[in-house]
């Protein structure tokens, strides 16, 4: 699968197994949530571009490298939101769009309830957050909204990804990379990933 990058990293597999498990309760389900997307964001983010900027140490005067790019973190609500302080840390400076979308528990399709963007994109980068791309319907339905927002340069980055989702992804946006820590087996009758770890909105609010 080209533009679909699965972490190979052991402390991501770690805390992805510690979050799965039912008996995780929701304080630390926040705290494994929001470790796993430093830990993916990471991984996302290597080829951001970088320009020189001259520099003072304590020994002398020398060339480092600051990010050129504006980052935009794009948090789908509800489960998104978790996904955000931990990669805030580490970019502080990004701005946080935040887009409302809810999956209709009939038709599983997104229904958009929530949008604030400025009529201009204001970054160069977005980032969107998710845990679960699961139908990849509401991923689908974030990247049609950026792009009809002119954002140019759009990553995925979630936790778990079922087969359907990325395919959904890869045929409704293939320039869309996506940076997730696991792709399970598949969808349930009721456009659950299997095994997955439930819904993550309700275990990250405690409204299971
Ligand atoms: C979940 C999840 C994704 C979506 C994935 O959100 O956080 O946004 O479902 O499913 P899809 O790939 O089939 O669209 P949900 O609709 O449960 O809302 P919530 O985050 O508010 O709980
Ligand atoms: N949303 C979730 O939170 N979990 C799933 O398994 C699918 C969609």
């Amino acid at each position: 699968m080209s533009n679909v990058h699965v972490s190979p990293h052991p402390l991501v597999a770690h805390k992805l197994s510690l979050l799965r498990q039912a008996s995780t309760e929701p304080k630390k389900f926040r705290q494994l949530i929001k470790e796993l997307a430093a830990l993916l964001v990471y991984e996302a983010t290597l080829d951001l571009a970088t320009e020189p900027v001259e520099i003072e140490t304590p020994i002398m005067r020398t060339t480092a490298y600051r990010l050129q790019e504006k980052i935009g973190l794009v948090p789908i609500l509800r489960a998104g939101l978790g996904m955000v302080e931990g990669i805030w840390e580490l970019m502080p400076s990004a701005e946080v769009w935040h887009i409302g979308l809810y999956r209709d528990e009939r038709t599983l399709k997104p229904v958009e309830y929530y949008n604030k963007l400025p009529t201009e994109p204001t970054v160069s980068v977005c980032l969107i957050l998710d845990p679960m791309l699961a139908t990849g319907g509401s991923a689908v339905a974030t990247v049609d909204i950026l792009k009809r927002w002119g954002a140019k340069k759009i990553k995925f980055v979630g936790l778990i990804a079922a087969p359907e989702g990325i395919q959904a992804m890869q045929s409704a946006h293939p320039d869309v990379p996506i940076y997730v820590a696991h792709i399970d087996e598949r969808l349930n009758e009721h456009g659950y990933i299997v095994p997955g770890l439930g819904d993550a909105g309700d275990r990250q609010f405690g409204t299971a």
